[in-house]
């Protein structure tokens, strides 16, 4: 591993540290212009039935949607924290690859701390995980080699990235959650650099049946991710007649759009580790729909 390049993002992320305390500005209203979801965003935008709904039916998706979001999130880094910190069985405290996997512990703790204040500022009131999601998050972390754990870590950190910045280009976007994206965005930079340097060797030295399984685990998990955000309930909750129909057309619906706005760096880096062939692309095309 790079050690120089890795000693880079240790000194970065020590001395440039970013607080959500003070760096999210918590006080800022939402200001009349403003919505906590860009349009494009919202589950049901784009299908027949969206024009059909009130103001205020969208605004209620937007808000529990956008709280689903960073909730499922906020459980996520959770569980890569607790990953994370299995790393002390393998590494020695004082190498650069533990001290920058310290940083990045501190840094996803206080992300979680900022997703749970955002949502308590916007009433939220998060659905916790399906069985399966809790099941399946449990055994990756805990039994997961390091190698697939990294590759559920940084195609989750893509999505992310992604999401953040179609968020942040939204000039409507209410200011306090732009910038929770921005503070976000910036330390996940470093994230993703890191696990990068991490999954270099493996790829490297990776065959063809190997650099398969990879791809597959990055399909599983972008699917893992996605069906976290979407919910029946929330369609109860604004009110929307029909919702159990239309959760089901919503679900397909946002598959495609999620593929078409969170993907493109997942699928790049996926195709650098040559991860498409084909045992691999009739999955991804399945899974998210993509044109591979
Ligand atoms: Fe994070
Ligand atoms: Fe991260």
């Amino acid at each position: 591993m790079d050690t120089v390049a890795v000693e880079r993002l240790i000194g970065i992320s020590i001395d440039k540290p970013l607080m959500p305390e003070t760096y999210v500005p918590w006080s800022n209203t939402l200001e009349a212009h403003e919505h906590v979801l860009p349009d494009h965003l919202v589950s049901l935008e784009g299908m027949p039935e969206y024009e059909t709904l009130t103001k205020t039916q969208i605004d209620e998706i937007r808000r529990h949607e956008v709280v689903q979001f960073m909730y499922s999130y906020a459980w996520g880094e959770g569980l890569l924290n607790a990953f994370l910190t299995r790393q002390i069985y393998n590494l020695l405290p004082e190498s650069p690859q533990y001290r920058f996997i310290l940083r990045e512990v501190i840094e996803e703790s206080r992300h979680q701390e900022m997703f749970l204040r955002g949502i308590a500022l916007l009433n939220g009131s998060p659905i916790p995980p399906t069985k399966m999601h809790a099941f399946w998050g449990k055994i990756s972390s805990r039994y997961f080699p390091a190698t697939w754990m990294f590759l559920v870590a940084i195609s989750s950190e893509y999505v992310a990235d992604a999401y953040g910045r179609e968020v942040q280009a939204d000039k409507n976007m209410y200011s306090t959650l732009r910038k929770m994206a921005e503070l976000h965005q910036i330390e996940e930079g470093r994230h993703i650099a890191f696990t990068k340097l991490y999954l270099e060797k493996h790829i490297l030295n990776a065959g063809f049946i190997r650099r398969s399984v990879y791809a597959i685990i990055i399909a599983l998990n972008v699917h893992f991710v996605r069906t976290m955000y979407v919910k029946q309930a929330i369609f109860e909750r604004a009110g929307v007649s029909d919702s159990k129909r239309l959760f089901k057309k919503a679900k397909k619906h946002y598959r495609n759009k999620f593929t078409q706005y969170c993907l493109s760096t997942t699928i790049q880096f996926t195709k650098e580790m040559n991860g498409f062939n084909w045992i691999t692309r009739p999955i991804w095309n399945r899974l998210l729909n993509t044109k591979l």
